[in-house]
Protein backbone atom coordinates (compact mmCIF):
# COMPACT_ATOMS: atom_id res chain seq x y z
CA UNK A 1 0.00 0.00 0.00
CA UNK A 2 1.31 3.40 -0.81
CA UNK A 3 2.33 5.70 2.12
CA UNK A 4 2.07 9.10 1.25
CA UNK A 5 3.43 11.94 3.35
CA UNK A 6 3.64 15.22 3.15
CA UNK A 7 6.86 17.90 4.71
CA UNK A 8 4.28 20.02 6.24
CA UNK A 9 2.29 17.19 7.77
CA UNK A 10 5.43 15.43 8.46
CA UNK A 11 7.27 18.57 10.52
CA UNK A 12 3.76 18.91 12.54
CA UNK A 13 3.83 14.88 13.64
CA UNK A 14 6.93 15.57 14.81
CA UNK A 15 7.49 19.00 16.61
CA UNK A 16 7.24 17.07 20.05
CA UNK A 17 11.15 16.16 19.20
CA UNK A 18 12.04 20.18 20.38
CA UNK A 19 11.85 21.29 23.36
CA UNK A 20 9.10 24.00 23.96
CA UNK A 21 7.88 23.56 20.22
CA UNK A 22 4.55 25.58 19.91
CA UNK A 23 4.52 25.32 16.45
CA UNK A 24 6.68 27.98 15.50
CA UNK A 25 9.19 25.77 13.83
CA UNK A 26 6.67 24.44 11.52
CA UNK A 27 5.54 27.40 10.32
CA UNK A 28 9.78 28.41 9.65
CA UNK A 29 9.62 25.78 7.40
CA UNK A 30 6.48 26.62 5.95
CA UNK A 31 8.43 29.47 5.15
CA UNK A 32 11.64 27.85 3.82
CA UNK A 33 9.23 25.32 1.96
CA UNK A 34 7.45 28.36 -0.23
CA UNK A 35 11.15 30.45 -0.98
CA UNK A 36 12.19 26.91 -1.97
CA UNK A 37 9.37 26.27 -4.55
CA UNK A 38 10.12 29.68 -5.90
CA UNK A 39 13.46 29.04 -6.69
CA UNK A 40 12.93 25.12 -7.96
CA UNK A 41 10.72 27.56 -10.94
CA UNK A 42 13.59 30.13 -11.50
CA UNK A 43 16.02 27.63 -12.10
CA UNK A 44 13.99 25.08 -13.85
CA UNK A 45 13.75 28.04 -16.32
CA UNK A 46 16.72 29.01 -16.81
CA UNK A 47 17.15 27.59 -19.95
CA UNK A 48 14.28 29.96 -21.25
CA UNK A 49 15.40 32.74 -19.60
CA UNK A 50 18.78 32.57 -21.76
CA UNK A 51 16.48 32.73 -24.60
CA UNK A 52 15.18 36.10 -23.06
CA UNK A 53 17.96 37.32 -21.27
CA UNK A 54 21.35 36.02 -19.60
CA UNK A 55 21.48 36.88 -15.57
CA UNK A 56 22.32 40.54 -15.46
CA UNK A 57 21.04 41.26 -19.21
CA UNK A 58 17.99 42.75 -20.00
CA UNK A 59 15.35 40.65 -21.29
CA UNK A 60 13.20 40.87 -24.34
CA UNK A 61 10.71 43.00 -22.51
CA UNK A 62 13.59 45.44 -21.60
CA UNK A 63 13.47 43.86 -17.78
CA UNK A 64 17.07 43.09 -15.85
CA UNK A 65 17.17 39.80 -15.33
CA UNK A 66 18.41 38.94 -11.91
CA UNK A 67 21.36 36.85 -10.96
CA UNK A 68 19.90 33.29 -8.89
CA UNK A 69 21.80 33.89 -6.04
CA UNK A 70 20.61 37.68 -5.50
CA UNK A 71 16.80 36.02 -6.45
CA UNK A 72 17.00 33.01 -3.94
CA UNK A 73 18.48 35.32 -1.22
CA UNK A 74 15.15 37.69 -1.64
CA UNK A 75 12.57 35.32 -1.37
CA UNK A 76 13.96 33.46 1.09
CA UNK A 77 14.60 36.66 3.03
CA UNK A 78 10.89 37.82 2.10
CA UNK A 79 9.01 34.26 2.95
CA UNK A 80 11.26 34.23 6.41
CA UNK A 81 10.19 37.95 7.45
CA UNK A 82 6.47 37.46 6.43
CA UNK A 83 5.72 35.19 9.40
CA UNK A 84 6.64 37.05 12.43
CA UNK A 85 8.75 34.37 13.76
CA UNK A 86 12.15 35.10 12.73
CA UNK A 87 13.76 38.40 14.39
CA UNK A 88 16.97 38.52 11.85
CA UNK A 89 18.74 37.10 9.21
CA UNK A 90 22.20 36.24 8.07
CA UNK A 91 23.06 35.53 4.42
CA UNK A 92 26.31 34.44 2.50
CA UNK A 93 25.03 37.48 0.22
CA UNK A 94 24.84 39.74 2.69
CA UNK A 95 27.62 41.91 4.49
CA UNK A 96 25.59 41.90 7.49
CA UNK A 97 22.81 40.32 9.39
CA UNK A 98 19.91 41.84 8.84
CA UNK A 99 17.09 42.70 11.92
CA UNK A 100 13.48 42.07 10.65
CA UNK A 101 12.01 44.84 12.96
CA UNK A 102 8.39 45.74 13.04
CA UNK A 103 5.60 44.99 15.51
CA UNK A 104 4.98 41.82 13.61
CA UNK A 105 8.40 40.73 15.29
CA UNK A 106 8.26 41.98 17.96
CA UNK A 107 9.04 38.56 20.66
CA UNK A 108 10.19 36.24 17.55
CA UNK A 109 12.74 33.91 18.90
CA UNK A 110 14.21 32.85 15.92
CA UNK A 111 17.12 33.36 13.61
CA UNK A 112 18.05 31.67 10.40
CA UNK A 113 21.64 31.42 8.84
CA UNK A 114 21.24 30.83 4.92
CA UNK A 115 23.57 30.04 1.64
CA UNK A 116 20.66 31.17 -0.77
CA UNK A 117 21.99 28.99 -3.71
CA UNK A 118 25.07 26.67 -3.04
CA UNK A 119 27.30 26.09 -6.26
CA UNK A 120 26.64 28.79 -7.97
CA UNK A 121 29.47 28.16 -10.46
CA UNK A 122 26.90 24.98 -11.56
CA UNK A 123 23.90 27.27 -12.48
CA UNK A 124 24.20 28.42 -15.90
CA UNK A 125 25.79 24.58 -16.90
CA UNK A 126 22.78 22.78 -15.35
CA UNK A 127 24.58 21.19 -12.61
CA UNK A 128 22.69 20.58 -9.27
CA UNK A 129 22.75 23.85 -7.09
CA UNK A 130 21.34 24.19 -3.29
CA UNK A 131 19.95 25.93 -0.59
CA UNK A 132 21.98 25.51 2.68
CA UNK A 133 19.84 26.61 6.07
CA UNK A 134 20.63 26.81 9.80
CA UNK A 135 18.07 27.98 12.47
CA UNK A 136 19.41 28.91 16.18
CA UNK A 137 17.12 30.43 19.16
CA UNK A 138 18.40 34.19 19.43
CA UNK A 139 20.24 34.40 22.53
CA UNK A 140 19.46 38.34 23.40
CA UNK A 141 16.14 39.14 25.16
CA UNK A 142 13.31 39.82 22.74
CA UNK A 143 12.50 42.64 23.78
CA UNK A 144 16.06 44.16 22.02
CA UNK A 145 17.45 44.44 18.92
CA UNK A 146 18.82 41.12 17.45
CA UNK A 147 22.75 41.29 17.74
CA UNK A 148 25.49 40.00 16.37
CA UNK A 149 25.84 37.39 19.08
CA UNK A 150 22.75 35.97 18.30
CA UNK A 151 24.51 34.66 14.26
CA UNK A 152 27.39 33.92 16.91
CA UNK A 153 26.78 30.80 18.24
CA UNK A 154 28.19 27.35 17.98
CA UNK A 155 26.69 25.01 16.07
CA UNK A 156 25.65 22.62 18.60
CA UNK A 157 22.95 25.20 19.25
CA UNK A 158 21.43 24.45 15.91
CA UNK A 159 17.61 24.24 16.52
CA UNK A 160 17.20 22.67 12.89
CA UNK A 161 19.17 23.03 9.52
CA UNK A 162 18.86 21.46 6.45
CA UNK A 163 19.38 21.69 2.88
CA UNK A 164 17.54 22.11 -0.92
CA UNK A 165 19.03 20.27 -3.42
CA UNK A 166 18.07 21.30 -6.63
CA UNK A 167 19.02 18.39 -8.78
CA UNK A 168 17.23 16.07 -11.18
CA UNK A 169 14.72 16.33 -8.84
CA UNK A 170 14.47 18.74 -6.19
CA UNK A 171 14.93 17.68 -2.14
CA UNK A 172 14.36 18.85 1.25
CA UNK A 173 16.45 17.24 3.94
CA UNK A 174 16.52 18.39 7.41
CA UNK A 175 17.56 17.48 11.02
CA UNK A 176 15.80 19.10 14.17
CA UNK A 177 18.31 16.90 16.08
CA UNK A 178 16.64 13.30 16.24
CA UNK A 179 17.36 12.28 12.66
CA UNK A 180 17.90 13.31 8.89
CA UNK A 181 14.74 12.69 6.98
CA UNK A 182 14.90 13.59 3.10
CA UNK A 183 11.35 14.79 1.19
CA UNK A 184 11.10 15.27 -3.01
CA UNK A 185 9.06 17.82 -4.37
CA UNK A 186 6.24 16.89 -7.07
CA UNK A 187 6.36 20.14 -9.00
CA UNK A 188 3.21 19.04 -10.61
CA UNK A 189 1.18 18.83 -7.40
CA UNK A 190 3.65 21.42 -5.94
CA UNK A 191 4.18 18.88 -2.95
CA UNK A 192 7.45 18.02 -1.00
CA UNK A 193 6.93 13.76 -0.10
CA UNK A 194 8.36 12.02 2.53
CA UNK A 195 10.65 9.75 0.38
CA UNK A 196 13.93 9.31 2.86
CA UNK A 197 12.88 8.45 6.09
CA UNK A 198 15.81 8.31 9.22
CA UNK A 199 19.16 9.05 6.59
CA UNK A 200 21.72 7.11 7.91
CA UNK A 201 25.74 7.38 5.98
CA UNK A 202 27.12 4.35 5.55
CA UNK A 203 29.99 3.95 8.12
CA UNK A 204 32.76 3.81 5.46
CA UNK A 205 32.40 4.40 1.48
CA UNK A 206 33.74 4.42 -1.67
CA UNK A 207 33.94 7.84 -2.87
CA UNK A 208 36.22 10.83 -1.74
CA UNK A 209 35.24 14.52 -2.74
CA UNK A 210 37.69 17.17 -2.78
CA UNK A 211 39.42 19.38 -5.38
CA UNK A 212 42.42 17.58 -6.45
CA UNK A 213 43.23 21.01 -8.85
CA UNK A 214 44.14 22.22 -5.69
CA UNK A 215 46.79 19.40 -4.31
CA UNK A 216 49.88 21.48 -4.81
CA UNK A 217 48.93 24.07 -2.71
CA UNK A 218 47.21 21.42 -0.13
CA UNK A 219 48.59 20.56 3.29
CA UNK A 220 50.84 17.43 3.39
CA UNK A 221 48.35 15.27 5.82
CA UNK A 222 45.61 16.10 3.07
CA UNK A 223 48.60 15.07 0.10
CA UNK A 224 48.96 11.66 2.07
CA UNK A 225 45.28 10.81 2.23
CA UNK A 226 44.82 11.62 -1.09
CA UNK A 227 47.35 9.15 -2.21
CA UNK A 228 46.30 6.71 0.61
CA UNK A 229 42.59 6.88 -1.14
CA UNK A 230 44.12 5.74 -4.87
CA UNK A 231 46.06 3.21 -2.91
CA UNK A 232 45.75 -0.42 -4.38
CA UNK A 233 44.60 -2.48 -1.64
CA UNK A 234 42.14 -5.28 -2.12
CA UNK A 235 41.60 -5.79 1.43
CA UNK A 236 40.09 -1.94 2.04
CA UNK A 237 38.48 -1.71 -1.05
CA UNK A 238 40.89 0.57 -2.31
CA UNK A 239 41.55 2.65 -4.88
CA UNK A 240 38.50 4.71 -4.15
CA UNK A 241 36.49 6.27 -6.66
CA UNK A 242 36.75 10.08 -6.82
CA UNK A 243 33.50 12.10 -7.68
CA UNK A 244 33.16 16.13 -7.15
CA UNK A 245 31.00 18.26 -8.47
CA UNK A 246 31.68 22.11 -6.96
CA UNK A 247 28.41 22.15 -4.92
CA UNK A 248 29.03 21.08 -1.36
CA UNK A 249 25.06 20.47 -1.46
CA UNK A 250 25.70 17.99 -4.41
CA UNK A 251 28.82 16.48 -2.98
CA UNK A 252 27.58 16.19 0.37
CA UNK A 253 24.01 14.54 -0.59
CA UNK A 254 25.61 11.83 -2.74
CA UNK A 255 27.93 11.03 -0.20
CA UNK A 256 25.15 10.77 2.40
CA UNK A 257 23.32 8.30 0.36
CA UNK A 258 26.04 6.23 -0.78
CA UNK A 259 29.07 6.99 1.88
CA UNK A 260 32.06 8.86 0.94
CA UNK A 261 34.49 12.00 2.42
CA UNK A 262 34.33 15.27 1.49
CA UNK A 263 37.16 17.56 1.57
CA UNK A 264 37.56 21.60 1.46
CA UNK A 265 40.76 22.16 3.33
CA UNK A 266 43.33 24.95 3.94
CA UNK A 267 45.77 26.16 0.69
CA UNK A 268 48.74 27.54 0.60
CA UNK A 269 47.72 31.19 1.63
CA UNK A 270 44.21 30.21 2.87
CA UNK A 271 44.67 28.60 6.12
CA UNK A 272 40.68 28.34 6.90
CA UNK A 273 40.05 26.82 3.28
CA UNK A 274 36.81 28.11 1.69
CA UNK A 275 33.98 26.74 2.78
CA UNK A 276 31.99 29.24 5.66
CA UNK A 277 31.46 27.61 9.16
CA UNK A 278 28.20 29.50 9.62
CA UNK A 279 26.49 29.06 6.52
CA UNK A 280 27.50 25.58 5.06
CA UNK A 281 29.91 23.85 7.93
CA UNK A 282 27.32 23.70 10.91
CA UNK A 283 24.19 23.14 9.18
CA UNK A 284 26.03 20.27 7.02
CA UNK A 285 28.25 19.02 10.27
CA UNK A 286 24.58 18.92 12.11
CA UNK A 287 22.99 16.78 9.29
CA UNK A 288 25.74 14.53 8.85
CA UNK A 289 26.13 13.96 12.94
CA UNK A 290 22.56 13.17 12.89
CA UNK A 291 23.19 10.42 10.05
CA UNK A 292 25.66 9.25 11.82
CA UNK A 293 28.66 10.25 10.40
CA UNK A 294 31.31 13.24 11.47
CA UNK A 295 32.68 16.23 10.71
CA UNK A 296 35.39 17.92 11.70
CA UNK A 297 38.16 20.62 10.39
CA UNK A 298 40.73 18.27 10.37
CA UNK A 299 41.26 18.35 13.71
CA UNK A 300 38.50 18.89 15.88
CA UNK A 301 34.80 18.55 15.57
CA UNK A 302 32.97 21.48 13.33
CA UNK A 303 29.90 21.60 16.16
CA UNK A 304 32.78 23.02 18.89
CA UNK A 305 33.85 25.74 17.11
CA UNK A 306 33.17 29.15 18.40
CA UNK A 307 32.11 31.66 15.84
CA UNK A 308 33.95 35.27 15.70
CA UNK A 309 32.47 36.76 12.76
CA UNK A 310 29.61 35.69 10.15
CA UNK A 311 32.11 34.75 7.28
CA UNK A 312 34.22 33.03 8.87
CA UNK A 313 35.68 30.06 6.64
CA UNK A 314 36.98 26.67 7.80
CA UNK A 315 38.71 23.80 6.69
CA UNK A 316 35.90 21.25 6.43
CA UNK A 317 36.34 16.95 6.56
CA UNK A 318 32.53 15.49 6.47
CA UNK A 319 31.41 11.90 5.85
CA UNK A 320 31.23 8.24 6.45
CA UNK A 321 32.53 7.90 10.29
CA UNK A 322 35.53 5.38 9.30
CA UNK A 323 36.83 7.87 5.96
CA UNK A 324 36.78 10.95 8.43
CA UNK A 325 38.27 9.10 11.11
CA UNK A 326 41.34 7.75 8.75
CA UNK A 327 41.82 11.33 6.99
CA UNK A 328 42.14 13.02 10.77
CA UNK A 329 45.35 10.46 11.41
CA UNK A 330 47.04 11.81 8.19
CA UNK A 331 46.58 15.26 9.90
CA UNK A 332 48.41 14.56 12.60
CA UNK A 333 51.50 14.28 10.98
P1 LIG B 1 28.86 29.21 -3.20
O1 LIG B 1 28.33 28.94 -4.58
O2 LIG B 1 27.78 29.33 -2.17
O3 LIG B 1 29.85 30.35 -3.16
O4 LIG B 1 29.66 27.90 -2.70
C1 LIG B 1 30.58 27.29 -3.55
C2 LIG B 1 31.39 26.36 -2.73
C3 LIG B 1 30.79 24.96 -2.53
O5 LIG B 1 29.51 24.76 -2.97
C4 LIG B 1 31.72 24.05 -3.28
O6 LIG B 1 31.90 22.88 -2.57
C5 LIG B 1 32.97 24.83 -3.42
O7 LIG B 1 32.61 26.18 -3.39
C6 LIG B 1 33.69 24.54 -4.68
O8 LIG B 1 34.87 25.27 -4.70
P2 LIG B 1 36.04 25.01 -5.76
O9 LIG B 1 35.51 25.45 -7.09
O10 LIG B 1 37.17 25.84 -5.24
O11 LIG B 1 36.34 23.53 -5.73
MN1 LIG C 1 28.00 27.81 -0.75
MN1 LIG D 1 26.18 30.76 -2.16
Amino acid sequence: MENLITLGEFVIQNQHHYPGATGELSQIFGAIKLASKLVHREINKAGIADIVGYAGQDNIQGERQQKLDVYANEKFKAALSARGLVCGLASEEEESFIEFNQPLHKGSKYIVLIDPVDGSSNIDVNVAVGTIFSIYRRISPADSPVQLADFLQRGTEQVAAGYVIFGSSTMLVYTTGSGVNGFTFDPSIGVYYLSHRSMRIPEKGKIYSVNEGNYVHFPEGVKHYIKYCQEHDPETDRPYTSRYIGSLVADFHRNLLKGGIFIYPSYAGNPSGKLRLLYECNPIAFLMEQAGGVASDGRKRILDIEPKELHQRTPFFVGSREMVVKAEEFMLD
